[in-house]
């Protein structure tokens, strides 16, 4: 869904109207009005009425008295303002959004004594804004026309001494936003709309954005000898076939070894013949959630033209029960030639992952590859929806891949690989099995997909709990939470473009 928001950035305040919102520290009832708002000391007198000491996110909301040039003066708490970082004004932002509701007009000012307020973070402030007031809701046929008129975009002044850096941190910002509500619209849309072919078009939509964007079909798939990735989507009806895609972005120096994301695409994980139960299955159609967040993310990339190479690759499967679906007991030939025993479909994503992975490297001699799948129910049992599994063989990058979580609270939680793990999924028939046991599972799941990287720098992020149904908050109401695009973002600015 669009943004519902313009921005403009501007050093005073040119057009009054509308609301005013400001900003309060801790206990700085003399700061809760900017002059220009509060000329005669109406609101600092009532936050103090109204004890209202500026906690984070508190919100006091107020009719401009009588000659003020705006209607509605509101006043956010920033808490402790000595303290705020990247989260905390993205926070800030999304609460601003909720309590602006479907005005029309508003001037944020950006100023507190006390508080320093960066370009980085009037930025962040506005992105906060975007995420927040982010709604899925093509479908709802019967809104009102109320509601469809607020549906235009309000215009948002953002007041602020740094308006030059502010509105050129903001374009970096804006390429977020694009990528994480790209990720959030793809992980909401249902099943029926967004098939494997589906998916791959709207990917090959983003060579709009400077994307180079291939597809390989299945006979593609074949030919390379993708056995494990093409045994999931043999159960799947003629007019929903497999898709690869491959996106490469080339913002670094030519010949520079790229990074490589790789995300699981499973448009609709139906079990397969180890069928799941009918509870709550409908949520399986956000099993291609990881395809979804490096679609995001490789668009986020080139929208801010990032200084690095970094390739996409999306495996895009529907995981079907049929007379011609692939059965437990199947043994199937993966591209590197190891075989695969399959104990249950329904262990589907590294099936799929496995053959992604392995093209992955195989074409492109990645400098590190990290991928991201809604791969195992056993991480939500772990972690809840809080944080996002990460396996990796490589110190350095998960200390990278854990800072940047930090910085974004897309929150990551290490877990171990051991070769008693491995051993887990030896297979009496074949070279491995798709599962270990109901014992470890999110671990046996990520052993499984190691044996497919070889000696490359690697991650794997299990974000079962996170990319959908994940506890909502200020900058995320939606079910899909692009889970991923900001983390991913962070980590290739902060570690590879600096
Ligand atoms: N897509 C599921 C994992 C999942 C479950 C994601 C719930 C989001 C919410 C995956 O394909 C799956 O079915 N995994 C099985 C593996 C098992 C059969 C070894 C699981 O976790 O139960
Ligand atoms: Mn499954
Ligand atoms: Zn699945």
């Amino acid at each position: 869904m669009a943004a519902s928001f313009t921005f403009s950035f501007a050093r005073s305040v040119r057009a009054p109207g509308g609301v005013a919102l400001s900003l309060m520290a801790l206990d700085a009832p003399e700061a809760a009005g900017a002059s220009s708002v509060d000329p005669d000391g109406v609101v600092a007198r009532a936050a103090r009425v109204a004890k209202f000491s500026g906690k984070s996110l508190a919100v006091l909301d107020l009719i401009a008295p009588q000659g003020s040039p705006f209607d509605r003066l509101i006043v956010l708490g920033l808490g402790d303002g000595t303290a705020l970082g990247e989260h905390d004004w993205l926070r800030a932002g999304g609460a601003a959004a909720a309590r602006l509701g479907s005005v029309e007009k508003a001037t944020v000012f950006l100023d507190a004594p006390g508080v320093e307020i960066t370009a980085k973070a009037a930025a962040d402030f506005a992105l906060g804004m975007e995420l927040g007031a982010y709604r899925f809701d093509r479908y709802k046929t019967t809104k009102k026309d109320e509601e469809r008129k607020a549906a235009a975009p309000a215009a948002v002044t953002l007041v602020t001494a740094e308006a030059t850096a502010a509105k050129k941190a903001f374009s970096a910002a804006e390429a977020v936003a694009a990528g994480v509500v790209l990720a959030r619209d793809l992980v909401n849309e249902p099943p029926n709309v967004l098939g494997p072919v589906e998916f791959a078009a709207r990917a090959k939509a983003l060579e709009a954005s400077g994307l180079e964007v291939e597809i390989l079909d299945e006979a593609a798939m074949r030919a390379l000898g993708m056995g494990a990735l093409l045994g999931v989507s043999q159960g799947s009806a003629p007019g929903r076939p497999a898709q690869l895609v491959v996106m490469q972005w080339k913002g670094g120096k030519a010949g520079e070894r790229p990074l490589a994301f790789v995300g699981k695409g499973v448009v609709f994980d139906t079990g397969g013949i180890s069928i799941k139960p009918a509870a709550g299955m409908e949520d399986m159609k956000g099993d291609m959630g990881g395809a979804a967040a490096v679609a995001g993310l490789m668009q986020t990339l080139a929208l801010r033209k990032a200084k690095v190479n970094a390739v996409g690759i999306l495996g895009l499967v529907e995981n079907m029960p049929d007379a011609n679906a692939q059965r437990p007991g199947d043994i199937v030939t993966s591209m590197s030639g190891q075989t695969i025993e399959i104990i249950n479909t329904d262990a589907e994503g590294r099936l799929v992952l496995c053959d992604a992975l392995w093209y992955c490297n195989d074409r492109f001699n990645p400098q590190l590859m990290i991928d991201l799948a809604t791969l195992t129910g056993a991480i939500m049992v772990a972690l809840a929806g809080h944080h996002a599994g990460l396996f990796s063989n490589d110190d350095r990058l998960a200390g990278d891949l854990l800072a940047a979580g930090q910085v974004t609270q897309e929150r990551l939680w290490r877990m171990p690989l051991a070769k008693e793990y491995d051993k887990m999924i030896d297979s009496k028939f074949a070279d491995m099995k798709n599962t270990g046991g109901r014992h470890g599972g999110s671990v046996t799941a990520a052993q499984f997909l190691k044996r497919f990287v070889k000696d490359t720098p690697w991650a794997h992020l299990d974000i079962a709990g996170t990319a959908m149904g994940s506890p909502t908050d200020e900058i995320n109401a939606s079910w899909g939470s692009g889970f991923g695009v900001r983390l991913l973002n962070e980590f290739v600015r902060a570690s590879y473009e600096t």
